[in-house]
């Protein structure tokens, strides 16, 4: 609600300031407008010298929106509204007193375009204003994260539902007083999807930053995901607390304690059985086989190479 209400208010700030900024027929308007908030477009045209009939009054708002796709808005003709866009109007009594301004109720990012009023009072008037429209991101992300001793973690920093889509995301590593940018250590690695076109014409990207447990010094460190767009005046910060966890234990269940105990018992009586193979074996030398490996070695990579070793009957095995 705060929030809403903060929005009309700037909207208010601006339409004073626009109105300020000269109304000449002849110079263009700019107007910005938050997606969901309710904008005028003024329109005043010369005062009527004597109270017209309304039959004799025409009123037409166009627009030409961002695809140079041009469409009648609104018009008012033989004393009746048309209404093309819903939610758009001019109120009558402010149409008596020579003002033909249009109210746009809950602007979507598709208002967006020069609108152009034309009166026909029958003395014709017009007056363009260029409707900008701003949707501010929501970003998201966790308050906290952890990475295994060791590993790596990725966390996600989502920002959806802004327009236009011109937009950056930068990853800052606070340590102590100092930020850092991200990302430029092969311990962090920084990853900004591309953008996704939004079925209301918004825009959401996603921005993930992977780091190895390495980089953490101390046990903890701050994560920054800062986001530069044109709704906001300054930077927007959104920290992560990320902690170095230990690996976890592994847990002995009571299934796994029984199967161990099976286990055993056979492995016993396998040895019983096998001691006496063992004996004759004991004499023979193992065999080797041939070393298996990966059809491509990459250099610099860790390759494993296997060979299998069969019976070996001497207690002492040296592998080479
Ligand atoms: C504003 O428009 C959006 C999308 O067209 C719609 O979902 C929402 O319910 C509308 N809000 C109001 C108050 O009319
Ligand atoms: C933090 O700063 C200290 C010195 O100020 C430096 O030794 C350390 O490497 C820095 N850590 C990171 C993650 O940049
Ligand atoms: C975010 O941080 C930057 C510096 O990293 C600062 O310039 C900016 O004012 C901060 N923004 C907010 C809203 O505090």
């Amino acid at each position: 609600m705060q929030h809403l209400q903060n929005m009309k208010v700037m909207i208010k700030v601006m339409l004073i300031v626009c109105h300020c900024g000269g109304s000449s027929s002849d110079t263009t308007r700019q107007l910005s407008v938050l997606v969901g908030a309710d904008v005028t477009l003024g329109c005043l045209f010369d005062k009527l010298s004597r109270l017209v009939e309304w039959s004799a009054l025409t009123v037409e708002w166009n627009v030409v929106d961002t695809h140079a796709e041009k469409s009648v808005v609104y018009t008012f003709e033989d004393g009746r509204a048309h209404v093309n866009r819903e939610g758009s109007e001019v109120d009558r009594m402010q149409l008596l007193q020579s003002d033909a301004s249009l109210q746009l109720h809950n602007v979507t990012v598709g208002d967006e375009g020069l609108y152009s009023c034309r009166i026909i009072t029958p003395v014709v008037y017009t007056e363009t204003t260029s409707l900008e429209v701003l949707a501010r991101p929501s970003v998201l992300l966790p308050e906290k994260a952890a990475v295994t001793e060791g590993e790596e973690k990725t966390i996600q920093c989502d920002i959806t539902g802004f327009y236009p889509e011109k937009l950056a995301v930068t990853w800052l590593i606070l340590n102590g007083s100092r930020t850092v940018l991200a990302g430029l250590s092969p311990l962090s690695r920084v990853c900004t999807e591309m953008a996704i076109h939004n079925a209301d014409g918004t825009f959401s990207i996603r921005s993930g930053i992977t780091m190895h447990s390495s980089a953490v010094k101390g046990g903890e460190m701050s994560l920054m995901c800062q986001v530069e767009h044109k709704t906001y005046s300054r930077p927007y910060n959104t920290s992560v607390t990320l902690t170095v966890q230990a690996p976890p234990q592994p847990v002995y269940s009571d299934v796994t304690l029984i199967a161990l105990t099976s286990v055993t018992s056979l492995l016993l009586v396998s040895a019983a059985i096998g001691g006496a193979l063992l004996l004759y074996a004991y004499l023979s030398p193992p065999s080797v086989s041939e070393i298996s490996k990966p059809s491509i070695v990459y250099a610099q990579v860790q390759t494993d190479l296997r060979c299998t070793i069969r019976g070996a009957g001497q207690r002492e095995l040296r592998v080479r």
